[in-house]
């Protein structure tokens, strides 16, 4: 959708030109230049429905091996996230899945996953390590990120988040696992060219502030740029820490405080909403959306996809949690899915808008109104994907 002052940036009766998968032209398609229609070879109807960009779902954790419905029925029971962690659970049992799966194994495991999200109209997808925590597995799993772009259509982008949680084989050893990120990981990450952005967890179940800068200073002298896990499941100065580092993202982000979304809007770093694992970890504290919005602090919105906090499958779904939860407008969440979106992924400008020299990657929906995109739950109206002009069933 372009830049046009309606609410959307909607276009009536638009027109999308593409020529070698990236859009040369928008607008109403009764003021397209008759030259760019002459030569043209395949034409699509939109049949009434609603195009928009395809949607960008920039933070998940798509792939690993196993589930946690048994943590999903403990914490039912009344066990917290916290303490299932505490108790060996959480992300060190999927660690011991992930890292007992083959390449394939992995990728086996995790491409439906994949599947769901790109039938919901998603064209760009951000995927984390994370469930390695050794060197081996934690490049595994990006390569199986990588192979998985290959697979289907659409854009991975790889994220090297080593920094996850401190496995137990260094139980007591902290700096020696923060050396192996720092002094191995992240080289082989680059060297391989697996990785194009490093993230961290600061939570006091993961890594300190200082643990994480470590980390931070780590990517930067490899030119990766970073993200992080933010205030989460409390107040931990996360936000104030991505934007010292000048983050591409501060994800998460219940905890923040007023003084860190001021220094989140002065970074330009994107805010990145979950309501995914608000809504799975049952939290009542939700982010504070009137701070970032009153600072003008960009803000995204992603399914966070996981095992443990996350199981969303659908976009839309997460769309729907950020407006019901967390009081986004059905505007906001459409454009934390795209254009908000982007930038996180260091895209903007090739994905996540409809503008001439962007990427021809979008959606086409069977909806009366783009705010349907938010409303209906469980529904899933997309009807064609546009990956770098090529058009995909989303069914298929
Ligand atoms: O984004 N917060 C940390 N990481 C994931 C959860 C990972 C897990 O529980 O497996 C998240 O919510
Ligand atoms: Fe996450």
């Amino acid at each position: 959708m372009a830049d046009t002052g309606e609410a959307y940036g909607v276009v009536r009766d638009g027109l999308v030109a593409v020529v070698d998968g990236r859009i040369t032209w928008v607008g109403p398609a009764r003021a397209v230049p008759r030259e760019l229609t002459a030569g043209t070879s395949r034409t699509l109807d939109g049949g009434g429905g609603w195009l928009t960009p395809g949607l960008i779902d920039c933070h998940t954790h798509l792939v690993f091996a196993g589930t946690r419905a048994d943590e999903f029925e403990m914490r039912l029971r009344g066990m917290t996230y916290e303490e299932i962690a505490r108790a060996g659970g959480g992300i060190q049992s999927t660690v011991t899945a992930t890292r007992a799966a083959t390449e394939e194994q992995l990728c086996d495991a995790s491409e439906w996953r994949l599947e769901s999200i790109a039938a919901h109209g998603v064209t760009t997808v951000e995927i984390k390590s994370g469930y390695g925590l050794d060197v081996d597995t934690e490049l595994r799993m990006l390569r199986v990120a990588r192979a998985l772009g290959e697979r289907l259509p659409v854009r991975v982008s790889r994220t090297l988040l080593a920094a996850h949680a401190l496995p137990s084989e260094y139980r007591d050893r902290r700096d020696a696992y923060l050396d192996l990120v720092c002094a191995t990981m992240i080289p082989h990450a680059v060297a391989e060219r697996l990785a194009h952005a490093v993230d961290a967890f600061c939570e006091g179940i993961a890594f300190t502030v200082a643990e994480c800068a470590r980390v931070f200073d780590a990517a930067a002298a490899h030119g990766l740029p970073v993200r992080l896990h933010a205030d989460q499941l409390s107040p931990f100065g996360g936000a104030e820490l991505a934007a010292r580092y000048r983050a591409r993202s501060a994800d998460h982000l219940e905890y923040a405080t007023e003084a860190g979304c001021r220094a989140l809007a002065a970074a330009g770093t994107t805010a990145v909403l979950l309501p995914g694992a608000y809504y799975t970890l049952g939290e009542s504290r939700r982010p504070p959306v009137d701070a970032l919005r009153r600072h003008g602090v960009p803000i995204a919105v992603a399914t966070d996809l996981n095992p443990g906090s996350s199981p969303v499958t659908s976009p839309l779904l997460a769309m729907n949690m950020a407006c019901v939860l967390f009081g986004l407008t059905p505007e906001e969440a459409l454009a934390g899915m795209t254009r908000q979106a982007a930038p996180v992924l260091g895209l903007q400008g090739e994905v996540g808008v409809v503008s001439p020299g962007a990427c021809a990657d979008l959606a086409l929906w069977d909806v009366d109104h783009p705010s349907e995109l938010s409303y209906w739950i469980g529904a899933n109206p997309c009807r064609v994907v546009v990956r770098g002009g090529e058009v995909h069933d989303p069914r298929k």
